[in-house]
């Protein structure tokens, strides 16, 4: 078989441990996920509906030009509709963007200890990844703008970042796209901005609307809409860049499903406010709890939190897991003793910082965990 060797040396993306899998394989009944930063409200009430009156239509292919939505997000982000292209979840327009630039050799920047598709992808192509070193969890733009040169075609800015949950300010952003080459892409991804509230935070869609040629901004229906299981997500950026990346993508890209979901989503403003509400208070939650345990954490703009648990992260999450809460260990984000709990709803959190309470007592008193 000719296996090509720059796919064979890739290391798979490792997703959150899904609910049945635990239930079925420690034979617990109650299982907790705060592994995959989703919405814990569970789905829309309007948007289940909407599924079910379309369900009758799921024998004919989807709108593989995505009319309606690109449509209505058209009107409320004001940008045109050819601005816009949508994907199965945010993550494929990631790789459309990789397909569409990078040639064998090219290179990709992004962070170090920022979101793992970004080199899988790359990898998966053939390019080089770099991710330049962090500053107190934080993108060090200066060091990503230094790491650029000719064979550079793409930079991803996860913003906030994924698992950190940092951010690079307006300012910080304003003076690294000034020094960023035209030719060079610079992505701007967006997926968790519906939980944000820090004031100089920059909307990327400011630097589309100025026409900037070579940025692009993702955004995705999975975390404040709650449509993770459904796959939507789109990109908004110069229109040759998007009418370049509509050539390569697949005709039925977003299914129906997908597509009268996040319409219905869009018109669900109860359920977004209800969601940023019950993200913002468990993040402030989690944080005081933190605090109190004497942890060291990561102030956070997303919907999770990066926290470091003094032991073998690996240990940390079957621990954790063994009391059916699962947890991500981010060893494979080069943190060996940071886990990452995305925020759930008030009691999934209490129950969560019980269960830690207890393991670092346990630590603490000089005991260890179970291997
Ligand atoms: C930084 C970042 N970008 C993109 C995504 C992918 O989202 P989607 O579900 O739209 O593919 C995620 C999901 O975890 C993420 O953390």
């Amino acid at each position: 078989m000719n296996y090509k060797s720059y796919i064979q040396g890739i290391t798979p993306y490792e997703p959150g441990k899904p609910i049945e899998e635990v239930q079925r394989e420690l034979g617990l009944k109650r299982v907790i996920k705060l592994a995959s930063n989703e919405n814990p409200l569970g789905p829309s009430k309007k948007v289940r509906a909407a599924i079910a009156k379309f369900s009758r239509n799921i024998h004919l292919y989807p709108d593989g030009g995505v009319y309606r939505l690109k449509m209505k997000l058209s009107e409320r982000l004001q940008v045109a509709p050819d601005q816009l292209i949508f994907g199965n979840g945010s993550n494929e327009i990631i790789e459309l963007l990789v397909k569409g630039f990078v040639e064998e050799g090219d290179k990709v920047l992004s962070s170090e200890k920022s979101f793992l598709v970004y080199p899988l992808v790359t990898r998966t192509l053939g390019g080089n990844f770099s991710g330049s070193p962090m500053k107190d969890y934080r993108y060090n733009l200066e060091a990503l703008a230094s790491l650029v040169d000719d064979r550079t075609r793409l930079i991803f800015i996860a913003n906030p970042n994924n698992p950190t949950g940092t951010y690079v300010s307006r300012n910080e952003l304003d003076d690294f796209l000034d020094r960023i080459p035209e030719r060079v892409i610079v992505c701007l991804d967006e997926a968790y901005i519906d939980f944000v509230d820090a004031p100089d935070f920059p909307d990327g869609l400011f630097y589309v609307k100025l026409e900037r040629k070579n940025v692009i901004v993702l955004r995705t229906f999975s975390k404040s809409h709650g449509l993770a299981g459904l796959r939507v997500g789109f990109g908004a950026g110069p229109r040759e860049l998007i009418a370049y990346l509509h050539k390569i993508r697949q005709p039925f890209n977003v299914n129906s499903l997908a597509q009268q979901a996040a319409l219905a989503a869009l018109d669900d403003a109860e359920y977004s406010a209800r969601t940023r509400r019950v993200v913002l208070e468990g993040r402030r939650f989690l944080a005081e709890k933190f605090a109190q345990l004497r942890l060291n954490f990561v102030s956070s703009q997303g919907n999770f939190i990066l926290v470091d648990a003094e032991r073998d992260a690996e240990q940390v999450f079957r621990f954790l897991l063994k009391k059916g809460i699962i947890i991500r260990s981010m060893k494979p984000y080069g943190l060996p003793t940071h886990i990452r709990v995305s925020i759930g709803l008030a009691a999934e959190n209490r129950a969560f910082v019980r269960e830690l309470g207890k393991m670092m007592k346990k630590i603490r008193k000089g005991g260890d965990l179970p291997l």
